[in-house]
């Protein structure tokens, strides 16, 4: 593929809360134990966001360290979009809601629903609009606050996941393919929604209180059978992306997956033959953040000079929907 523009990362954010709630902080209330924890997630602590922060003063905060690293004002910024499957409300989007934190009012601001990979959806989408040339600057943040969503008496499910965000800021820059974001992958399988999903009807039923009772709009999720799923899936289109752009996994600098197990992020790199050494991994700080852990994971490979000018990082996700993805980018 030959474009006349690329969409290039200008600058990165992130934001996770000061609360740490750690695996001895769950043994006092669940049937877990921290040994446990750790060995089959690779999970030591993640973070809890505070009783006044929701997704979108999250995702604020780290749009707002985005654009401060590649100089833009928010009076520039042509879209937001924030991938989020834990919104403030219903409606409006949260990302109107950072719009306004933000003062960005030339925006167009809307939310995308792809759960974990639902930042490399945003990026497919954003990519799309800055390499034909509609727009320049496109702020594209995950945030999740998945301490509101999971049900803290399932020790199957409480113990991975956590809150946070993290943003960057992309800007197409007229020049063929010399960096940017080479290629964008995206897929569903809605024939798999029952693996992970929050089961509450809201428009199917209303919200009615048998299934608060049932605690229905917490996520449910079959772990064994989304792990197996998730290893191939996350392989796969990882694979499909070296292909695409002609390279070998010898050529990738740095390999930024979703972080939801470190055994699913082993498992991967071993399939694809790549060293852990050049996997990014921060699950044991924050657990599974969902939509925010790939640009989380970013924001920290960019400000520790973990990625240089002229690397290739190939980033991968599987999440909720069934959905999953790909993308490379060269920094
Ligand atoms: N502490 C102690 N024991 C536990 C815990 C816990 N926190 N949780 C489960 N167990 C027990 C189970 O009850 C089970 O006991 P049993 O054998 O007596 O029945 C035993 O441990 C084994 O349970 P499994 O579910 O088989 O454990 P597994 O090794 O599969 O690990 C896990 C579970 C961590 C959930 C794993 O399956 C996983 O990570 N799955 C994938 C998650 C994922 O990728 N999600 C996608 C993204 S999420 C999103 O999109 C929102």
């Amino acid at each position: 593929m030959t474009d006349l523009n690329t969409a290039v990362v200008a600058g990165t954010g992130a934001y996770l809360p000061e609360k740490i709630l750690t695996n001895q902080d769950l043994e006092k209330s669940l049937d877990t134990s921290d040994a446990w924890i750790i060995e089959r997630t690779g999970i030591r602590e993640r973070r809890i966001a505070a009783e006044e922060e929701s997704a979108s003063t999250m995702a604020a905060k780290a749009g707002k360290q985005a654009l401060e690293a590649a100089g833009v004002g928010p009076e520039d910024v042509d879209m937001i979009i924030v991938a989020t499957s834990s919104p403030d409300v219903l409606f409006p989007s949260t990302a109107c809601f950072v719009q306004n934190e933000l003062q960005a009012f030339g925006s167009a601001a809307y939310d995308i629903s792809a759960v974990c990979s639902g930042f490399l959806f945003g990026l497919s989408i954003a990519e799309q609009y800055l390499k034909t040339g509609r727009y320049k600057h496109i702020l594209l943040i995950g945030s999740e606050v998945n301490s509101r969503i999971v049900d803290w008496t399932d020790r199957s499910t409480c113990i991975l996941f956590g809150d946070g965000a993290g943003a960057v800021l992309l800007k197409r820059v007229e020049q063929k393919n010399a960096s940017g974001v080479l290629s964008t992958h995206i897929y569903s399988d809605g024939s798999l929604s029952d693996l992970i999903c929050v089961p509450g009807g809201i428009g199917r039923t209303g919200i009615n209180k048998q299934d608060i009772d049932d605690k229905k709009y917490s996520i449910k999720m079959s772990g064994n059978a989304t792990f197996k799923v998730a290893v191939k899936r996350m392989t796969q289109v990882i694979q499909e992306a070296l292909q695409f752009n002609d390279l070998g996994i010898e050529d990738i600098g740095l390999l930024i997956p979703h972080q939801a197990n470190e055994r699913i992020i082993r498992a991967v790199a071993e399939r694809l033959k790549y060293p852990m050494e050049k996997v990014l991994m921060n699950i044991h700080k924050y657990g599974n953040t969902s939509a925010a852990s790939i640009p989380i994971g970013i924001n920290e490979a960019w400000r520790s000079g973990r990625v240089q000018p002229g690397d290739t990082s190939v980033l991968g996700a599987v999440g909720a929907g069934l959905t999953w993805g790909s993308a490379v980018i060269k920094w």
